[in-house]
């Protein structure tokens, strides 16, 4: 008998969801990866920074897993939409939700809902050309911009604000976002730390490369880099040795100015209509460990605000959540009879992308434990189910449509291997001519 799984969501624990399947089940297996794109990979392809071409290059091994006989992208299907958990229980053995975490923590201040506040999901969906975004979302008017949070995101972010558009057009970075990138006023870029350098939480590498920006100066002030005690893990110490010979370089002078800043926590996003300045307080660190103010503040003059302090899953229709983790509460992966969870809805918005691939692995030995030996209500049903309510999945092939369109579109205009496509219709257009 065929062991028939669906997996919700095609990003990388979803896919490595798929792979483990294949290769632990000891009987035939048939994955279903619906998806609610047209297009499989989530954040490898609608997240990982555009000018991260070797990282986005893991594609390449996700797209051998759609690429199985076992193995079926059922792309434009949306769990809560065109489908509910149900309707998913009466045609396979068992779900895997993959869905990720798609939206933005807040920071709970004055003004974070003013226009020019902006959460990074948004401006990371709006480089990365995801559906969900407008093109003309940002234009980049101010001079200014301040961004929140010392992780991974807002080094992206930081990097693709300070370079031009001259050294981002060989990416796939969708043609209309690269000419409001072209026409950016944003002179000075001022990211915030709410701690010490020692609890950033960046890594070295991607620190390293904001030292080699050739269109910005980076600056780091002496005393915020100063950091009291020593035995850091070694990535701590690479940051810290990096962030202090940052401090004592000289600006030559470059047309953009990246300010790296420490000890300071947001407290007013300031403006009326808009915008027009960010209130900042210095912090240590009590006692207990926790982040306090000390009552000295300052204004920087940003025109634009990006809230990069993380991600957090939203509940799907119909399967438990936890309000206090912002995660599907599981155990080693299981949610309940026939339900399981990978990835950061399981865990938690953390960890790189090879993370998700032992993740997804303990999910399904937890799956194929529990099912070993038990009647099978699974069969080759969602084409039909799908059918009557009007819904025609994006198949592999017409996804495969898409990227030759975009590959096409970079020819055309002179620009790197492939220049993203915008909108859900234009994608559409693409592989149903
Ligand atoms: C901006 C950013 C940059 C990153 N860059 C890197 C990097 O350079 N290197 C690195 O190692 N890691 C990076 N990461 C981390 C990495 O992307 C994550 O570890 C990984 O993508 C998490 O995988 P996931 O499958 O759980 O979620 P996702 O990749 O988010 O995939 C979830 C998928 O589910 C789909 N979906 C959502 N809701 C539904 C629904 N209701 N029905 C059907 N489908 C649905 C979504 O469209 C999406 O395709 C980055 C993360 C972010 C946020
Ligand atoms: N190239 C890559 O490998 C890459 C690229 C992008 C993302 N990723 C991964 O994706 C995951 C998510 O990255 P992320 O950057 O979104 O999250 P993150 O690593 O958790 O960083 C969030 C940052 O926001 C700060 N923050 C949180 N709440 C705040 C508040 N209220 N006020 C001020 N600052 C606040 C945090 O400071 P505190 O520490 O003080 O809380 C931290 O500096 C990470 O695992 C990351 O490594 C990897």
């Amino acid at each position: 008998m065929t062991l028939h799984v669906a997996v919700i969501g095609s990003g990388p624990a979803g896919i490595y969801t798929a792979e483990a399947l294949v290769k632990q089940s000891a009987e035939p297996v048939a994955v279903d990866v619906l998806e609610r794109l047209p297009t499989p990979y989530g954040l490898v392809r609608y997240g990982v920074a555009p000018d991260h071409t070797s990282i986005k290059s893991i594609a390449n091994y996700l797209r051998r897993v759609l690429e199985l006989p076992q193995v079926r992208f059922l792309g434009g299907v949306t769990l809560g939409e065109h489908l509910s958990v149900e309707d998913l229980l009466g045609v396979y053995d068992a779900v895997v939700y993959c869905t990720g975490a798609m939206v933005d923590r807040k920071l709970g201040i004055p003004g974070e809902d003013l226009p020019g506040s902006v959460a990074a999901t948004d401006f990371v969906n709006w480089y990365c050309g995801h559906p969900d975004v407008d093109p003309d979302r940002f234009t980049l008017d101010t001079s200014e911009v301040a961004v929140i949070g010392v992780g991974n995101v807002a080094v992206d972010v930081v990097r693709v604000l300070a370079k031009t558009a001259e050294e981002l057009s060989a990416t796939d970075v969708p043609h209309e976002v690269l000419e409001r990138l072209g026409e950016s006023q944003v002179k000075a870029i001022h990211m915030i730390g709410r701690r010490g350098p020692e609890h950033a939480k960046f890594t070295l590498k991607e620190l390293r490369e904001l030292g080699e920006l050739a269109n910005a100066d980076v600056c780091v002030r002496p005393e915020e880099a100063v950091v009291l005690g020593g035995d850091f893990p070694r990535q701590v110490q690479g940051n810290i040795k990096v962030l202090q010979s940052w401090a004592a370089r000289e600006p030559v002078g470059r047309p953009r100015r990246l300010d790296v800043r420490f000890w300071m926590r947001p407290v007013e996003i300031l403006g009326s209509e808009r915008v027009e300045g960010l209130k900042l307080e210095r912090t240590r660190l009590s006692e207990d460990g926790r982040v306090v103010g000390t009552g000295e503040f300052e204004t920087l003059p940003v025109g634009m605000v990006l809230r990069s302090v993380g991600y957090r899953s939203v509940p799907l229709p119909g399967v438990p959540f936890s309000e206090r983790t912002m995660t599907v509460p599981n155990e080693a992966g299981r949610v309940r009879e026939r339900e399981y969870v990978a990835g950061w809805l399981k865990r938690g918005p953390t960890g790189v992308i090879g993370t998700n691939k032992s993740d997804a692995a303990e999910t399904v030995r937890t799956l194929l434990a529990d099912l070993d030996g038990r009647e099978r209500v699974g069969h080759d049903g969602i084409g039909a189910l799908l059918a009557s309510r009007g819904v025609r999945p994006v198949t592999y092939d017409e996804w495969l449509a898409v990227e030759a369109a975009e590959a096409e579109l970079a020819k055309t205009l002179g620009r790197g291997e492939r220049v993203k496509l915008v909108g859900l219709e234009a994608m559409l257009r693409a592989c149903r001519p």
